[in-house]
C-alpha cells in the first residue's frame, strides 16, 4: 500500500478550527484577566513524546496556555500507551483522578488519545466506565484535535474519532519540552507484527516521511540551536521501503550527519533483521553521530525469536554486534529484553543471559512479558506463571548490573563531553547530564549549564551513572 500524504487542505482545514477556537479564548482572556490553560498528560515511548508536542502545539496555537499540571486546566489530553498492561492501567487511573476537576470546573473538556484507545475493547471502557470524557482519537487523528473540540465546544455531545486513515500529516504546530534535545519523526507504524506486542495494530503499517521535509526539519533545528536530535520510528531501518524510495535510512542519517553544526543525533528503534553495515559505517564515519546502537534482541534463544516472528537468529545478530564493536570501538549498545515470554524454558532464559555475556551491553531495557489482547502470543497456552517470570527478570536484572558496573570502570579518569540537562531529579543540588551514548552524568555546578556542553573528568563510575566534575 502507498503512504498517503495527507493532503494540505486537510491541514488548513485544522487551522481554520484552531483560528476560531483562538480567537474566542482570545475573547475569554479579555474578559476574565487569564487564559484558559491546557494539560497534557503523556505515557509511552519517544513516539508518544512526539505527538504530544504536536497536541500541545496545536492547544498553544488555539490559544490555550500550557499548563504544567492539571488542577487548573480548561482543556486536558491524556496520551496513552498500550505496549503493556501496566501502562494502560496507570492511564486509566490518571483519567480517574481527573474527575475530580471537572466537577470543579465543569467547562473543563477532557480528551484521551494514543495507544490505548486505538483498540476498540479500550475505547468501549472510556464509553461505559469514565463518563466525564469528552472525547477520544485514535493514533491516526492527532492532527484532528482542533476539529474535535471545535464539535465538541458547539454540540456538546461526545465523540469518537476511531476510523481515521492512517497517513502522513506536515505542517502541524509542534511546542517543543526542550530547547536542545529534540525529537524528528521520521517514520511512522510498523510492518512487522512480532507475536507479542500490540504497535501494528494501535499504529497502523509504515509510513515515511519525506526525506525533504526530515531534512529541513533537523537543518532548522540545528540553527535554533538544538544540540542533540534523536531520529523516532518504529524500525527506522525499514525508512523509505514504503514510499519505494531508491534511498535508505544510513542515506538519510548520513545526509543529516553534513548538516554544518554542534550537534548530536540520535536514532531509535532498529530492528535487528534489517540493521546493515552500511548503517553502521555511517555512524563511524560521522562525528555528528552519537557512536551508540539501541538494538532490541529480545531474547537470546533462537526457539523464542522464531515464536515471537523476529525474523533473525542470534548468530545473524551477533554478527552486526561484532561488526559494530570492530569499527566503532567504545561504542554504546543498549538493548531490550522481554522476559517470560509463552514457552520460555530455563534453557531459552539461559540464552538469553549468555547473549548479555557475550555483547556485554551498556544498558538494557528489561520487561516482563504482557499478554496484549489481539496479538498471537496472547493465545499460546503455555503462559509462564509470574513468579517464574519475576524470579528471571531477577537474575537478568542482577547479571546486566554486574556488566554495566564493569564496563562503566573504563571511564574512570577520563574526561567527558556531557550535555547538561540541569539539577538531578532525584538530588537537585547535583547537575545531571548525558553522555554522547546517554550514559548518566552527576557533577556540581549551576543551572544556568543547562542544555550546555561541559568536559566532566569521572573520578567515581556506578552502574547507572558517572560522577565527576567539571574541568
Ligand atoms: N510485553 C512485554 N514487553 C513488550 N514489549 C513490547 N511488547 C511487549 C509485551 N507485550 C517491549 C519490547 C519492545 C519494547 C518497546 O517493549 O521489548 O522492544
Ligand atoms: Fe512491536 Fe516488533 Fe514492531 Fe517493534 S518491530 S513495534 S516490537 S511489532
Amino acid at each position: 500500500m502507498k503512504t498517503k500524504i495527507l493532503p494540505k487542505e486537510d491541514i488548513e482545514k485544522q487551522i481554520k478550527y484552531m483560528t476560531q477556537i483562538k480567537a474566542e479564548n482570545d475573547r475569554f482572556a479579555t474578559e476574565n484577566g487569564f487564559r484558559r490553560g491546557a494539560f497534557v498528560m503523556t505515557f509511552g515511548c519517544q513516539q508518544n513524546e512526539a505527538d504530544s508536542e504536536k497536541i500541545a502545539g496545536m492547544a498553544e496555537a488555539m490559544g490555550y496556555e500550557i499548563l504544567s499540571s492539571p488542577e487548573k486546566a480548561y482543556l486536558i489530553v491524556v496520551n496513552t500507551c498500550a505496549i503493556r498492561e501496566h501502562a494502560e492501567l496507570k492511564a486509566l487511573s490518571t483519567i480517574g483522578q481527573y474527575k475530580h476537576i471537572k466537577q470543579k470546573n465543569p467547562e473543563l473538556v477532557i480528551a484521551v488519545c494514543g495507544c490505548m484507545v486505538t483498540q476498540e475493547h479500550r475505547v468501549n471502557d472510556i464509553k461505559f466506565k469514565y463518563p466525564y470524557v469528552d472525547f477520544v482519537f485514535s493514533t491516526a487523528a492527532i492532527h484532528k484535535l482542533p476539529e474535535l473540540l471545535s464539535q465538541k465546544i458547539k454540540r456538546g455531545k461526545r465523540l469518537y474519532c476511531t476510523d481515521e486513515e492512517y497517513s502522513v500529516a506536515e505542517g502541524l504546530p509542534i511546542r517543543r519540552e526542550s530547547n536542545y534535545r529534540a525529537w524528528v519523526s521520521i517514520m511512522y507504524g510498523c510492518n512487522n507484527f512480532c507475536t507479542y506486542c500490540i504497535v501494528p495494530y494501535v499504529r497502523g503499517r509504515e509510513r515515511s516521511r519525506r526525506k525533504e521535509e526530515i531534512i529541513a526539519e533537523v537543518r532548522e533545528l540545528v540553527a535554533q540551536g538544538y544540540k542533540d536530535i534523536t531520529l523516532l520510528g518504529q524500525n527506522v531501518n525499514s525508512y523509505g521501503k514504503d514510499m519505494g524510495f531508491d534511498y535508505d535510512f544510513a542515506d538519510l542519517l548520513d545526509e543529516l550527519a553534513h548538516i554544518e553544526g554542534d550537534y548530536i543525533l540520535h536514532f531509535m528503534t532498529s530492528h535487528p533483521k534489517d540493521a546493515t553495515k552500511k548503517l553502521v559505517d555511517v555512524i563511524a564515519n560521522n562525528k555528528n553521530v552519537a557512536k551508540q546502537f539501541h538494538l532490541p534482541l529480545q531474547s537470546g534463544s533462537d526457539r523464542i525469536l522464531k515464536a515471537m516472528n523476529r525474523h533473525y537468529q542470534l548468530d545473524r545478530y551477533m554478527d552486526i554486534v561484532e561488526y559494530m564493536k570492530a569499527k566503532v570501538p567504545d561504542i554504546v549498545i543498549t538493548t531490550d529484553i522481554i522476559v517470560g515470554f509463552p514457552g520460555e524454558t530455563e534453557e531459552d532464559f539461559e540464552g538469553t543471559l549468555e547473549a548479555l555475556r557475550k555483547v556485554r551491553y551498556d544498558m538494557i531495557y528489561s520487561f516482563i512479558y504482557s499478554p496484549r489482547k489481539g496479538t498471537p502470543a496472547a493465545e499460546i497456552e503455555d503462559q509462564i506463571p509470574s513468579a517464574v517470570q519475576s524470579e528471571r527478570f531477577n537474575r537478568l536484572l542482577a547479571l546486566q548490573n554486574e556488566i554495566a558496573y564493569e564496563i562503566n570502570q573504563k571511564h574512570l579518569g577520563e574526561t567527558i563531553r556531557v550535555l547538561c540537562d540541569g539539577p538531578s531529579k532525584n538530588n537537585p543540588d547535583v547537575m545531571c547530564g548525558r553522555t554522547e551514548g546517554n550514559k548518566i552524568v552527576l557533577f556540581d555546578g549551576s543551572s544556568e549549564l543547562t542544555g550546555q556542553y561541559v568536559n566532566i573528568k569521572i573520578n567515581k563510575c556506578e552502574t547507572f551513572a558517572l560522577v565527576g566534575e567539571i574541568v
